[in-house]
């Protein structure tokens, strides 16, 4: 077995001062449009692949569907005052494409964009900086119709989006950040079924992860010559794959988890053209598939800075039953270590290694981490959530980021997931992650401890 370092019982909280990270260091909250928005058709808002896949029997725990959610879209301004009340200076959100181009291209909804306009305008009324992502994971159910992410036309339907959306936001949003997490929603979605739109096996993958790495490189390029002053990112979830022995089918396996995790966006980007594994007959098949050596200069781009998510390490054994990828996890729970409610690992140390890895690349010129936070069963209990696990997870991990930029990691922020809890894709709403706690049944906010944490630390 690997031994993993755990800091556990370390007394970090007074080792914890805001001011160590630096005075221009960045410290905001992120949210996603299909998470927290709701009003799914509400003022000409076409349906997005989460509204078709949340009616599909099975594919989201409790039945539970994001037409409500958390009302984002009637409570803005409530929620950017607990913004601002915890203490943050940075707000995150997603555009939904559906809202403003209803049937994905064509027709432009004004009230969509009339929306967006009203949030932007009400965080810089605030004093909030607006991070805007373009793509967090909620296609036109129009566009899926075509073919969604596995489709050819995706770069011209992605190139339209990302003009209207520069058109209408270019003079006051300069914080761009082009894709979160395209290996989480083309290996969810496109190949493992468990997200929207559902689909598994090879065929839509290949296409998928293609087109995601184009429209990246592209995107960007598109903000660069269209919003003057932008700074321009994309973010990328990592995770530190640890073999489960030291046999060397255990240590191959890792390797291919390895690049699929931590590999298969930023080498492209950074145009090193696909990654690729010795024996890996996975990259082998895509490269065949996609033509992919033609593409390397198309699939670069010179990005401002690199966001990372890192929500949990992963241990990997070999499995020959798994097709392609022969390999599978040993759960957290297996294993005996400490672990959120969604069963994922809590091992800081191992973020503080992702970030010197992701550096170390050569080419990154800053790292923001553009989520970061942990889903635990929290209770209310008499008005209040003594969320005390979830406090210790951000210690811990606030810490190791710190190790990270005293060693000489380039970290220019950290963005908490999430400001209040919301829907959380295929696990519904029983996964809470927010700062704030949501009834979704009422809509009341409760600031969790956590929260308070937060404005503490930050108002010290
Ligand atoms: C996604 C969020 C999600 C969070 C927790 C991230 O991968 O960007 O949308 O809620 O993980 O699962």
């Amino acid at each position: 077995m690997v031994k993993i370092e755990l800091c556990q019982n370390l007394p970090l909280q007074h080792l914890l001062n805001k001011e160590a990270f630096g005075p221009n260091f960045h410290w905001g909250v992120a949210i996603a449009a299909a998470q927290n928005e709701g009003a799914w058709n509400t003022d000409g808002r076409g349906p997005s692949i989460w509204d078709q896949f949340a009616r599909r029997q099975g594919k989201i725990k409790g039945s539970a569907k994001p037409f409500e959610s958390v009302d984002f879209y009637h409570r803005y301004k409530d929620d950017l005052l607990l913004v601002k009340a915890l203490g943050f200076s940075v707000f995150r959100f997603s555009v939904s494409w559906s809202r403003i181009l209803p049937e994905g291209i064509g027709r432009v909804n004004k009230d969509g964009i009339a929306f967006y306009n009203r949030v932007i305008d009400e965080c810089l009324h605030l004093g909030l900086i607006p991070y805007v992502t373009l793509y967090h994971w909620d296609l036109p159910q129009a566009l899926q119709q075509d073919g969604g992410w596995a489709s050819h036309q995706m770069l011209k339907w992605f190139t339209r989006f990302t003009q209207v959306c520069t058109d209408a936001f270019g003079d006051r949003v300069k914080h761009w950040i082009i894709l979160n997490e395209p290996m989480g929603f083309t290996s969810l979605g496109y190949m493992l079924g468990k997200h929207a739109p559902g689909k598994t096996g090879l065929q839509q993958f290949f296409p998928a992860v293609h087109n995601a790495l184009l429209c990246q490189a592209e995107g960007g390029r598109l903000v660069r010559a269209s919003v003057s002053g932008a700074k321009i990112g994309t973010s990328f979830s990592c995770s530190e794959v640890v073999p489960y022995t030291n046999r060397e089918e255990d240590v191959q396996a890792a390797k291919r988890i390895d690049l699929l995790l931590n590999r298969l966006f930023i080498e492209p980007l950074l145009g090193r053209g696909y990654p690729q594994e010795p024996g890996f007959t996975l990259m082998d098949k895509m490269h065949i598939h996609n033509k992919a050596w033609k593409y390397t200069e198309r699939m670069q781009f010179n990005m401002d800075f690199i966001g990372l998510q890192n929500y949990f390490a992963t241990t990997i054994r070999y499995n020959p039953i798994i097709p392609y990828i022969q390999a599978s996890e040993v759960k957290a729970a297996v294993r005996k270590v400490p672990h959120t409610a969604m069963g994922w690992e809590i091992n800081p140390d191992s973020f503080y290694r992702m970030l010197r890895r992701f550096w170390r690349y050569g080419g990154v010129k800053e790292i923001m981490v553009t989520e970061s936070g942990a889903a635990f069963p929290d209770q209310l209990q008499a008005g209040r959530i003594a969320d005390q696990d979830r406090i210790h997870y951000f210690q811990q991990y606030l810490h190791a980021l710190l190790r990270a930029k005293k060693d000489g990691v380039n970290i220019s922020g950290y963005l908490v997931w999430t400001l209040t809890d919301n829907f959380e894709w295929s696990e519904g709403y029983k996964a809470r992650f927010g700062l704030v706690h949501v009834d979704v049944k009422t809509q009341l906010r409760t600031i969790k401890d956590s929260g308070y944490w937060f404005r503490d630390f930050l108002q010290a």
